[in-house]
């Protein structure tokens, strides 16, 4: 797409939906989150093991990215972080094998002594044989001479091929299959030799626990309860707001959710973004992809209050609104504004439909620019357009539906000093029906 470059001066669309990863983006893109940030590397710091925090928060809220800041901090600090994803796994056993591989995996290129990489050849090599016992029809010999050969590549040109052979040698005499307790136990064993092989502090993290297909985000955390406990290593948890309100419940005495309880000692709550953070993360990613430092803003002021009134502090559905409002209204290279942004979102049924009394109403706000939800004004228009109730109670329930749809918003009015809710429409809204 030439037309970024040439129109814009943007090596490519500055707009991306993925988490922060990299350490230059982390350094660069990250907007601050300081108190999410410092709840978790306070509480990781001040523990030697045996902690268990969990990150939890809407769709798209920002979990993955403050996990790698997180991460990416703690290793600055001299730390071995270590992070698994376990999506797509269904039964308790393959959770458990997914974990030791992902371990493993990320072993490789570690300095570690040479019994421990002995070890993690070992574990590796018996993940490979359970794979292909269960999966292949192979006879057992050419398995284990197959896995064997593998072994023997494991390690690196320090030490002799002899050596080698004889490794190789001891692996291919211990595979065997593996069950669900031998795997509590191969991960166990793991995180306590890697503990003292490396003296470091040990972080486990594992996202996206809500993709793991098992019914409820708890029973993968039932699973590997035991090797959570130990006090090795420090785990962090990444999941929807099931993790969350599982956690409150249990402090509000259900005692069903034990699980969650007796493993957690804090769960994160990631909360909705600021608008002016939102607008910061946009800034910085203009700066960072434009050409020569020098850039444009894509889009109108009006255009951005619509693109923040829709993503209500969602900075996932903050970044797509703008890379599919910047690839679709953007090509000319000329600033986008609020009235061909909303005319693009509404073909994409980004905004949603109003009934036709949630319209009555929202006409009758827009004329008086300001209600509240027991007002004469409002009453008495609601009167007019023949709307048959109108008691405060059922003219707040629309008027906030109205807000749910971003058509109006809220702000707190005081008068002879009670505090009113004042009922406004959004910038959005008057785009809608313009035409
Ligand atoms: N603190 C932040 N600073 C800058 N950009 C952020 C920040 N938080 C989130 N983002 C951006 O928002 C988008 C979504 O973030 P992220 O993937 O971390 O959310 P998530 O909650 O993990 O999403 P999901 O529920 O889909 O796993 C990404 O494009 C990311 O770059
Ligand atoms: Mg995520």
């Amino acid at each position: 797409m030439g037309w970024i470059q040439d129109k814009w001066s943007f090596s490519e669309n500055p707009f991306s939906i993925k988490e922060l990863y990299a350490q230059k983006e982390l350094d660069t893109l990250f907007v601050n989150r300081e108190k999410e940030l410092k709840q978790l590397i306070t509480g990781l710091d001040s523990s030697e093991g045996g902690v268990v925090y969990g990150i939890s928060g809407n769709r798209g809220s920002g979990k993955s990215t403050i996990l790698n800041k997180v991460l990416s901090e703690i290793r600055r600090g001299g730390n071995l972080t270590l992070m698994v994803n376990t999506s797509g796994t269904y039964s308790e056993e393959e959770y458990l094998k997914k974990i030791l591989t992902g371990l493993c995996d990320q072993l490789d290129d570690k300095s570690l002594s040479q019994n421990m990489k002995k070890e993690v050849a070992r574990i590796r090599a018996n993940l490979l044989y359970d794979e292909k016992v269960t999966k292949e029809k192979t006879s057992e010999d050419s398995i284990r001479a197959s896995i064997k050969a593998s072994v023997f590549s494991f390690f690196g040109s320090e030490i002799g091929g002899e050596t080698k052979a004889s490794i190789s040698d001891q692996i291919e005499k211990s595979l065997k299959p593996y069950s669900k307790v031998t795997l509590v136990s191969e991960l166990l064993h793991l995180l306590n030799l890697l503990k003292k092989d490396t003296k470091q502090k040990i972080i486990v993290s594992i996202d996206e626990t809500d993709k793991c297909g098992f019914k409820e985000e708890e029973k993968c955390l039932d699973v590997i309860k035991e090797v959570l406990a130990t006090r090795d290593s420090h785990f962090i948890f990444v999941g929807t707001l099931n993790f969350y309100t599982n956690f409150r419940q249990v402090f509000l005495g259900n005692e069903e959710e034990a699980t969650t309880s007796s493993i957690f000692c804090d769960v994160i709550l990631v909360q909705k973004l600021e608008d002016e953070k939102s607008l910061e993360i946009i800034n910085k990613r203009l700066a960072y992809y434009a050409i020569n430092g020098k850039y444009r803003n894509p889009f109108e002021k009006n255009a951005l209050k619509v693109i923040l009134e829709i993503a209500a502090g969602n900075p996932k559905q903050l970044m797509r609104l703008c890379s599919q409002g910047f690839i679709y209204c953007g090509e000319e290279g000329k600033q986008i504004n609020a009235q061909e942004l909303m005319d693009y979102f509404m073909g994409k049924n980004f905004i949603e439909r109003l009934s036709r009394t949630e319209r009555v109403y929202f006409r009758i706000v827009e004329r008086l620019d300001a209600v509240t939800a027991g007002s004469d004004e409002l009453i008495k228009s609601l009167k007019t357009a023949k709307v048959e109730t109108t008691s405060r109670q059922q003219n707040r329930v629309i008027l906030e539906r109205l807000v749910k749809k971003k058509f109006l918003y809220k702000r707190t009015k005081v008068n002879n000093n009670a505090k009113l809710i004042e009922y406004l429409p959004t910038e959005l809204s008057k785009h809608v029906f313009s035409k």
